[in-house]
């Protein structure tokens, strides 16, 4: 299994016109077995949070203060990987389906592609515990709506959730104490 799997350049000029995609925006929850293309998942993480100013290293989607500490993990059957936004490329973090973390629902657990939020609270200079995660997870709604809208575009099914075991993806992912998994996502096609 490779290490690095170095995503196809996005294609950052297609899509349907924005007012279209918000007016079939929508969540689906019933996905067919069939896995998104390479070229899809390259898109889909790019629209999400990917660099689009090289200058600065900013992203498609806003986040507090520039923290952008929210981090995309992705989940299939074979394999969990870390997206690396400066590389735009999939680091392999565990082999094996971890997809029984993807969520609490049943879908989530048999859907080919999960895609988890996860936050290092460290970067979010804020006091207390509730406002980093208040902030974080705005930072999340923004990435969210991103993933709505390249689905829409795209005629693929989407669905953001929050029904998530945070203890089960910390100890499975082996994440540090600080990051806590902000909101989750199950991408594909529709059944
Ligand atoms: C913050 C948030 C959390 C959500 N959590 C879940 C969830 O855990 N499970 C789920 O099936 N749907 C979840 N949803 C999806 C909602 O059920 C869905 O957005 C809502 O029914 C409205 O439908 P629409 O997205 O098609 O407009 C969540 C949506 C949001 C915005």
């Amino acid at each position: 299994m490779e290490k690095i799997i170095k995503l196809p350049e996005p294609n950052m000029k297609g899509g349907m016109p924005i007012m279209q995609a918000l007016a079939e925006r929508k969540s689906i929850k019933e996905f067919s077995d069939k896995l998104i293309s390479m070229q899809q998942l390259s898109d889909l993480l790019w629209a999400m949070f990917g660099i689009n100013r090289v200058e600065t290293g900013k992203r498609t989607a806003p986040s507090a203060k520039n923290w952008q500490s929210n981090e995309m993990y992705i989940i299939t059957k074979e394999a969990t990987y870390h997206y690396n936004h400066k590389e735009h490329s999939l680091i392999l973090l565990k082999s094996g389906d971890l997809r029984h973390i993807a969520g609490k629902q049943e879908y989530s657990q048999k859907a080919p592609l999960n895609i988890l939020l996860i936050s290092d609270l460290a970067k979010v200079d804020k006091v207390n515990e509730l406002d980093k995660k208040i902030t974080a997870s705005a930072d999340a709604g923004f990435i969210s709506q991103n993933a709505y809208l390249y689905c829409s575009s795209e005629g693929l099914a989407c669905v953001v959730r929050l029904m998530i075991d945070h203890d089960l993806i910390g100890k499975t992912l082996e994440l540090s104490e600080q990051c806590w998994a902000t909101l989750a996502l199950t991408i594909g096609f529709a059944k």
